[in-house]
């Protein structure tokens, strides 16, 4: 794939909105700017098949014709995220249905569900069609799959999806009794007898569902999306050329992305909405990090897959006309987002949109344009992108510098999703470790831990924090111990062990599989309850934050305890230990990792601050780290309405203006340096 191979910028665009007159001066216009790539047409069923069967290919064959002639690239999405009315009418079961079991109905979009035979058969058509049709076209460089699977609702809970859950789960269980067992059934008379008794999760279910139903359903969400859109991969290979790419949107929740990354596609993009950190109903939190907030969520779709695109990157003010609302970026913010992107590890960053719709649901969703189409600062601010883009060159295809990782695993990820107090801790520690490494300017990767995972790929992190592996399996302790024992730090923290795959709690101490690695059993634990005040402990007499989730230690012979609670009934009891496994160690925290606590970790395992010799910065300032043939770059990211003050430790060059620099430097508002280091 030819594509990201270089660095470039495109834009989102739908012929289908716009008078045809438009677009070649639009196209024009994009290319001046330095724009050269645009995705279309995933919205587009309706213009393609307008009635049944009668397939008309010729309005986009005009709008690809002229990308062509202009010098225009394109990715052509399938628009199977809205289907037509007359589909979705003729053929009700094509819906998803809300958890009473409600269809929904045409108007919104992303109502189809996954699972439909029919809905299959359409999609498939279809595709097959435009791939047949367009899989030589000059001017198309990629694919898209559909648009953002998932997003909307990842609740499938039409009939289709009931009927291939019970092929999914017999497929997994083969009898019931291993299903019964598995789930443990026997609570609350749950045991089924029948494969036709057992239904994707509705409302129906007083109290609660069986939350190993719950997990595998989850799976089974994931399986879909992924087998629905391997079906589309599929089809388009057939027939487009190998230079053109497939590639899909993300990210969204109960999708196992990894495994669609890695084996469905050829690239991985993300859509980037920075003005989301603000919250939705935009309340402000002192606390949060507002648009630097989304570096989390790049650091994750790095773990997808490293080098990545922006399919839909935030040019505009965020809204539709009864949700969402988010103001106008402000001067330079454009710029520092698409760079916050850049910095993370795309290498293709996309705007979201052209020109602001002036019809429909996101007519306040603006693009770079508003509707009167004039020339405005956006579009300048676009054009300075390109322009920088082109003066960063050289950082296209570097890896990030990550100085420690953080371990995640599908099945954790999922049960998180699933049971609350695992998701509550679990999102508490990632917020923490999260927030503690952008204010000691300390870039991390997420690390996922899969069947195949070989001991090379953990090997380049000195430190991997495993912060609540709750379920845990025999083949991912070999390879954590492996780790462990070739040098490398593991950090795990509190509810280590306590599931099997199923969801079910093994009657032994834990951490579980871990004990053997750690030294250490769990004596007590308890949720912090809401009318006590947050324990501490001490760490090399500084203090530590055991907050959210508290348990006591008792460490075994050869295993050393580094902290002990200073209050709390568990006062003077163990919370964190160390033990020495081969070339390496094992630090077991009773805790969760906030902000407090993964700071002073970093701090204490000598990972903050790792460019301090080079670069001092206050913790408002973003550092990212970028390497590639023993190369590296540095992304300064100011995201501050005022200028803030760095200093520079040795001269270095500043890739964006040319110079060279040294001593006090001022990074103005809203705005990023790139230096060679
Ligand atoms: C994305 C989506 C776009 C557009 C945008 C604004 O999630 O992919 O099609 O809807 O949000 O709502």
């Amino acid at each position: 794939m030819d594509f990201l191979k270089t660095m470039s910028a495109g834009v989102c665009y739908y012929p289908e909105h716009w008078d045809e007159s438009l677009w070649e001066s639009d196209l024009k216009r994009m290319l001046d700017n330095g724009i050269h790539t645009v995705r279309i047409g995933e919205f587009a069923w309706s213009i393609m098949e307008r009635e049944e069967g009668s397939f008309d290919f010729s309005f986009f064959d005009r709008f690809l014709d002229l990308c062509a002639s202009t010098g225009m690239q394109v990715i052509f999405g399938t628009p199977t995220a809205t289907p037509p009315a007359w589909l979705t009418c003729r053929y009700p079961e094509t819906l998803n249905a809300n958890a009473d079991g409600v269809l929904y109905r045409h108007g919104g979009r992303r109502h189809y569900n996954y699972n439909s035979p029919v809905y299959r058969e359409k999609v498939a058509l279809l595709v097959g069609k435009m791939a047949e049709h367009w899989g030589r076209h000059p001017a198309i460089v990629g694919w898209q799959i559909d648009n953002e699977l998932n997003c909307e609702t990842n609740d499938f809970l039409s009939e289709a999806d009931g009927k291939a859950f019970r092929v999914f789960l017999q497929k997994k269980y083969a009898s019931l009794d291993a299903l019964n067992e598995a789930w443990g059934t026997v609570f609350w008379s749950q045991t089924y007898t029948d494969w036709e008794q057992i239904d994707v999760p509705h409302t129906n279910a007083i109290a609660s569902h069986n939350p190993s139903l719950l997990l595998d359903y989850v799976r089974f969400v994931s399986a879909s999306a992924l087998s629905f859109c391997t079906m589309q991969t599929e089809i388009l290979r057939k027939f487009i050329e190998p230079r053109m790419f497939v590639t899909t949107n993300g990210m969204f929740g109960r999708l196992d992305n990894h495994e669609m990354a890695r084996n469905i596609l050829d690239v991985y993009m993300y859509d980037s909405y920075p003005n989301f950190a603000y919250g939705i109903d935009q309340t402000w939190d002192e606390d949060s990090l507002h648009d630097r907030h989304s570096s989390l969520d790049l650091t994750r779709v790095r773990s997808i897959c490293p080098h990545f695109g922006i399919m839909e990157q935030q040019s505009g003010a965020n809204g539709w006309y009864n949700r969402m609302e988010a103001s106008m970026p402000r001067p330079g913010q454009l710029e520092l987002w698409a760079m916050q992107s850049v910095a993370h590890g795309a290498d293709y960053v996309s705007f979201f949109r052209w020109r602001t719709s002036p019809v429909g649901t996101e007519i306040y969703w603006h693009g770079i344009l508003d509707y009167d189409s004039r020339d405005n600062r956006r579009l300048r601010e676009v054009k300075a992108f390109a322009e920088d883009l082109e003066k960063i060159q050289e950082v296209c295809g570097a890896d990030t510098d990550a100085r420690f990782g953080v371990l995640q695993t599908v099945d954790n990820q999922f049960d998180a999703d699933v049971d609350h107090w695992h998701g509550r801790v679990q999102k508490a520690s990632e917020e923490g470790i999260f927030a503690a490494a952008q204010e000691t300017h300390t870039t991390f990767d997420f690390v996922d831990l899969r069947q195949n995972t070989k001991l090379e790929e953990l090997e380049r992190y000195p430190v991997l924090f495993a912060p609540h592996f709750v379920i845990l399996k025999e083949e991912e302790t070999a390879l954590l111990k492996a780790y462990v024992e070739q040098g490398g730090t593991l950090v795990i923290g509190c509810r280590t062990g306590y599931k099997d795959a199923s969801g079910r709690c093994p009657m032994q101490p834990m951490p579980g599989l871990l004990r053997e690695m750690t030294g250490t059993t769990v004596e007590e634990y308890t949720f912090r309850s809401p009318a006590e005040d947050m324990a501490e402990a001490e760490w090399n007499g500084r203090k530590l934050h055991v907050d959210c989730f508290m348990e006591s230690l008792q460490a075994e012979e050869g295993t050393e305890v580094l902290a002990r609670y200073t209050t709390s009934y568990l006062k003077g009891e163990p919370v964190l230990t160390e033990r020495t496994v081969g070339k390496g160690r094992v630090l077991h925290f009773g805790g969760v990792f906030t902000r407090q606590a993964a700071r002073r970790f970093l701090k204490n395992l000598g990972l903050a601050e790792p460019y301090e010799d080079l670069v001092k910065a206050p913790d408002t300032v973003e550092i990212v780290g970028r390497v590639k043939d023993g190369q590296k770059w540095l992304f300064v990211l100011n995201y501050l309405p005022e200028a803030q003050e760095i200093r520079l430790g040795e001269e270095l060059v500043s890739l964006l203006d040319g110079e060279k620099a040294e001593g006090r430097v001022e990074i103005p508002a809203y705005s990023v340096a790139v230096y060679r280091i």
